[in-house]
């Protein structure tokens, strides 16, 4: 059976993290809160504990796994090198929502690194996630903890209700206070580049290692390309509604959505509209919002998407955001979530 450990980041709960570190050397899984998302961790040096994730996530086993550390040295032991460029991203952005990628050593299994040469490592800022990490004193491989092609989860709640019974352990904490998964850097090769887009942005990383490229497949539908991080080419963050995105001036897009909602109404197709606060009023049907900021926007929008399936709608309008900073991100995983459908207003 599962073992629910409720924590709470400011005041950890030493004997509960011990209970499911023991769980994690015991080469078994658990959920566990970082920064981005829930995360279902096994030990990344153990192929039989790894290959609970895959069963419990239901994912196809060639997708790579990004490896958890508590400590910056101990990536010393996990890649063959680490160039300087890296060392500058450890030093300015962990602990954080930032992933290295980087040439593996043999200790990582090939059912870690999904077959690649290569390893994405992550060293997490949420307190709980370290305290079970150096618990354990192991490294953990941990993909979001949803099934796969659902919206990853960011609220406690979310876990347990999709998660129960799927694993041995789940740590319950508090909401993820980025909401969206790391930023993907490949390092591997002579140009630092953004496999997937996150919290750390472009902007950012260019201020202190220099030029950083966007994977091409990020500017594409996926499939036109061969996507460089192999988990980019599945179906993502799809709720079981249809998801649209609405793009176009403000009063345009709620023009529009309210008209399109009408005619959902007298076919008897329930609506969501995901909005910013400030536009709520303006809407007709049920909204679900996200806040007013990006910031807001990054970390209520996978809530919003499993809100909207809770709700049993059939349709699901998204107003449109900014590409630039963590717009990127945002526009990344919501246009994902749609399928690439836009509806120009
Ligand atoms: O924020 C996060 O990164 C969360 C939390 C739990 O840390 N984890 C997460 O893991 O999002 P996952 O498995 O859902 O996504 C890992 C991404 C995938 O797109 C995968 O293809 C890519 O990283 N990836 C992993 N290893 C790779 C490698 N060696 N080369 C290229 N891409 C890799
Ligand atoms: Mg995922």
């Amino acid at each position: 059976d599962t073992l629910i450990s409720k924590i709470d980041v400011d005041n950890i709960d030493m004997e509960e993290i011990k209970k499911q570190a023991e769980i994690l050397k015991a080469g078994d899984t658990v959920i566990f809160p970082t920064e981005t998302v829930y995360g279902l961790g096994a030990n990344a040096l153990d192929e039989k504990a790894v290959s609970k994730i895959y069963e419990a996530k239901g994912r196809p086993s060639d997708n790579p796994l990004i490896v958890h550390i508590g400590d910056k040295k101990q990536i010393y032991n996990l890649v063959c090198d680490v160039p300087a460029k890296a060392e500058i991203v450890m030093e300015k952005f962990w602990p954080g929502p930032i992933t290295i990628i980087l040439k593996k050593k043999d200790i990582i299994p090939e059912r870690t690194s999904g077959g690649l040469d290569t390893v994405a490592i992550r060293m997490p800022s949420n307190k709980i996630a370290s305290a079970l990490i150096n618990e354990a004193n192991i490294p953990i491989a941990a993909p979001s903890a949803n099934i796969s092609g659902r919206p990853s989860p960011t609220r406690g709640i979310h876990v347990y209700e999709q998660m129960n019974h799927r694993v041995s352990g789940i740590i319950m904490g508090n909401d993820c206070v980025y909401g969206l998964e790391s930023t993907v850097l490949d390092l591997t090769g002579d140009i630092p580049t953004i496999l997937r887009p996150g919290s750390i942005t472009k902007e950012q990383l260019e201020k202190e290692i220099g030029y950083v490229q966007l994977d091409a497949a990020l500017a594409k539908k996926e499939d036109n390309i061969k996507a460089k991080a192999p988990g980019m080419k599945y179906t993502h963050y799809s709720p079981n509604a249809d998801v649209y995105i609405v793009d176009g001036e403000q009063s345009k897009v709620i023009n529009k959505i309210n008209q399109l909602t009408e005619e959902n109404n007298a076919k008897n197709l329930k609506t969501c509209i995901i909005c910013l606060k400030s536009n709520e009023k303006h809407y007709i049907g049920k909204t679900i919002c996200l806040g007013e900021t990006l910031d807001d926007v990054a970390s209520n929008l996978f809530d919003a998407l499993i809100q909207a399936d809770k709700e049993k709608c059939d349709i699901i309008y998204s107003e449109s955001f900014t590409n630039e900073g963590i717009g990127c991100a945002i526009m990344n995983r919501l246009l994902k979530s749609a399928g690439y459908k836009i509806i120009n207003a």
